[in-house]
């Protein structure tokens, strides 16, 4: 089950954390995988990380011109896209009252502009092929709101679950299906942005009494990439340890 064998797949921000492990899931389940990530040494390492077919590309995914030209370069290199995951994202403390007008402008483009305009980029390819799979990485916060400092991130993570459902309807009939995956706290690089005492507060209160690990959420994006995933199209995924049961 859950194979991709014969796939291409594009997974951003794939240098180190949920990215770096959706990688190399998708790669032990048989995908050819191309990383893409600002960071170019450390995408190229997990490149390596995940056999010889993998490239890494080095992107800023908050520009459009990057994000076609990287569309345009794995096609060149891998002959076709079967499958995207958006994942790269960043959550910096940001308090409301003196977050700026750059700060908005970098987080959108970061985390949802470039969602959106690698899905333009990509299900044109998707389309001539016959179908494809996209999964975009949200976030509990863009489900209930933030629990601290970063209300310019949930906006950005409630958008994506947003535009994801809107655009799943206009592609349908192309047979290319886009979900959401929605984790709750997970223990990678961003949380360290968090003081310690309040990611020990927050694993207190999920039932499951721990954060998740990037596994844990890369087992559910195999799946949403698979063929298996045949009958969900503009879903999003709670991941949370039950932290929140919509
Ligand atoms: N860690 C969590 O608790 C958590 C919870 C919910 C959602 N998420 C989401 O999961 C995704 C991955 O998070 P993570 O915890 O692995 O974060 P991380 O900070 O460990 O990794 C993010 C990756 O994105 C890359 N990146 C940042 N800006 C970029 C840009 N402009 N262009 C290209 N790449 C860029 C970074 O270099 C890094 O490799 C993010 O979208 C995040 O919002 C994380």
């Amino acid at each position: 089950m859950f194979r991709l064998d014969n796939k291409v797949a594009i997974v951003t921000g794939a240098a180190r954390g949920l990215g770096a492990v959706t990688a190399r899931t998708l790669a032990s389940q048989g995908a050819r995988v191309a990383l893409a990530d600002l960071q170019e040494a450390e995408v190229a390492k997990a490149a390596a990380d995940c056999g010889p077919e993998a490239r890494g590309y080095r992107v800023d995914v908050s520009r459009v011109a990057e994000l076609r030209q990287l569309v345009a370069d794995v096609v060149r290199d891998f002959g076709r896209i079967d499958i995207l995951v958006n994942n790269a994202g960043v959550c910096p403390r940001l308090p409301f009252e003196t977050s700026t007008e750059e700060d908005w402008d970098r987080l959108m483009g970061i985390n949802a502009k470039s969602q959106y305009f690698l899905m333009q980029a990509v299900c044109p390819v998707m389309k001539r092929q016959g179908g494809g799979r996209i999964v975009n990485v949200a976030s509990s916060s863009g489900r209930t709101g933030a629990i601290v400092n970063a209300s310019i991130y949930s906006g950005t993570k409630g958008g994506i679950v947003m535009f994801s459902k809107s655009i799943a309807r206009e592609v349908a009939a192309d047979n290319i299906l886009i979900n959401c995956v929605a984790p709750g706290v997970l223990d990678t690089e961003i949380m360290r942005n968090f003081p310690p005492e309040k990611v020990r507060a927050i694993a207190d209160q999920i039932p499951l009494k721990r954060l998740g690990k990037p596994a844990e959420v890369a087992a559910l994006i195999a799946f949403l990439a698979s063929d298996e995933c045949s009958y969900c199209t503009g879903a999003t995924f709670d991941i949370n340890g039950g932290w929140f049961m919509l």
